[in-house]
């Protein structure tokens, strides 16, 4: 092998299938479908060893919110990385964790006001749970633990939360180590036909959701909910009056709506976070993902006075004794800092939202392609159902698509685009093009 070879993209992909397991993956698949070793990033650009780019419209899982290697949250690590990379959050604190906690605080629907950090979405899933459960049990209603989400959902796949997971791909294998849950229909707006109108659609759901509360809160913790976009379950969208409803049903029965906001929050529906287009505020909240602009793990439960509350005694067992070696980490809490800053000095929100408009006239023409169902839109985040009988076709598309110099990875039958905010209009129409020539040869 020559010095190119030795550092080009066939040998970084044997080194990984040799040594690196990758996640979400049937490892043989790659037999056939070769891995993108990724050299590095910039912008909404990702390169491989080769010097090829490919246009990440998928923020590398949703996460990468300002394009890679920002500078500006460069610039924020390598100066915290001087000072404090980490130090342990128990009987310890430091700037970064105070200063975002504060912020979130500031920033998220009313009341929720106690932030509780972990690494990763599930972990923050985890936390809420728990959180939920132990409310319960220090405010004398031990009985009280049971968990509702809806169909199609998507929370983490650590154990607790693929319990209020409904996606068979990822839960059916660990079905018999999973805690029993509750699942309820989801105001999916798609079931918006045939006579039956988005309005008729949420009520039913919001009905079924009130059906199983009024018969079963008494042994209730929680209701989960992704909030107006369940990501996983192929970008289902729902209307913000489900959310109006559910919050409302929780607060009658006395049941905690947690939201996850790990893949909504941080403007990918169009406001800071999906709540606040309801106008409603959960008990607890969870965030991750782009909280860092796609730098580092680090996630968020934000709770309630009356939650933080249950637990202040002098008690130690009813205090919440949950903890991770990095909880709090400095800093990610500092690429987080760096991440609101932009949000609030780039007027990002309002940008996005010109944006979001342009963008969703420009795809017009792949709506409107004989194979598309469903074109759907919520502030960055676009998604379409492709009417296709091939089982391997997310797999196909993926790979079609990288040969257009595009990274994207349909769920199932769906293809979306979740792009980082940086991207302008010649890039997102290299999306909707590409898109478009691929479907036309399936
Ligand atoms: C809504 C939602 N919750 C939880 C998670 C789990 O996050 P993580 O993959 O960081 O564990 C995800 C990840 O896709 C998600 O979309």
């Amino acid at each position: 092998m020559n010095g190119a070879d030795r550092h080009g993209n066939d040998a970084w992909r044997a080194r990984s299938l040799a040594a690196v397991w990758h996640p979400c993956t049937q490892m043989k698949a790659h037999e056939t479908l070769p891995l993108l070793p990724v050299a590095r990033g910039e912008g909404p650009w990702l390169y491989d060893f080769d010097g090829r780019r490919y246009l990440d419209g998928v923020s590398s899982w949703w996460v990468n919110l300002f394009g890679h290697a920002h500078p500006r949250i460069n610039a924020a690590l390598v100066e915290q990385l001087q000072t404090l990379p980490h130090a342990l959050l128990a009987g310890c604190t430091h700037a970064p964790v105070v200063e975002l906690s504060e912020r979130l605080a500031a920033l998220a629907p009313p009341g929720l006001g106690h932030a509780f950090y972990a690494s990763d979405g599930a972990s923050a899933t985890e936390i809420a749970l728990k959180m939920s459960f132990h409310y319960w049990q220090n405010r004398g209603q031990p009985d009280k633990r049971g968990f509702v989400s809806l169909a199609g959902s998507y929370h983490g796949e650590t154990l607790g939360a693929l319990s209020v997971t409904d996606v068979p791909v990822f839960r059916a294998t660990y079905d018999p180590l999973l805690l029993r849950n509750v699942v309820v229909p989801s105001p999916d707006a798609r079931r918006a036909a045939g006579g039956r109108s988005l309005h008729d659609v949420t009520v039913e759901a919001a009905n079924a959701l009130e059906d199983h509360l009024e018969e079963h809160h008494a042994t209730t913790a929680a209701v989960i909910v992704e909030p107006l976009v369940q990501g996983a379950a192929g970008m289902v969208m729902h209307d913000a009056e489900y959310l109006r409803r559910a919050r409302a049903l929780c607060t009658l029965y006395g049941v905690h709506l947690i939201a996850d906001e790990i893949m909504t929050g941080f403007g990918r529906t169009g406001t800071l976070f999906a709540c606040e287009r309801a106008g409603i505020a959960p008990d607890l909240l969870c965030l991750s993902k782009g909280i860092t602009g796609g730098y580092l793990p680090l996630s968020c439960v934000l709770s309630t006075d009356d939650v933080y509350a249950a637990f202040y005694a002098d008690d130690a067992s009813r205090g919440f004794l949950h903890s991770h070696s990095y909880t709090g980490n400095a800093l990610a809490c500092r690429a987080a800092l760096a991440v609101l800053g932009i949000f609030e000095d780039d007027g990002v929100i309002a940008a996005n939202r010109a944006k979001a408009e342009r963008f969703t006239a420009r795809a017009a023409a792949l709506a409107a392609h004989p194979r598309v169902r469903h074109f759907r839109h919520l502030g960055m985040i676009w998604a379409l159902d492709v009417d296709t009988d091939r089982p391997d076709f997310a797999r196909r598309f993926f790979a079609a698509a990288l040969e257009r110099g595009l990274l994207l990875r349909p769920v199932d039958r769906t293809v979306y685009f979740m792009p980082p905010y940086v991207v302008g209009d010649d890039e997102f129409a290299l999306l909707c093009d590409g898109t478009r020539a691929i479907l036309d040869a399936e």
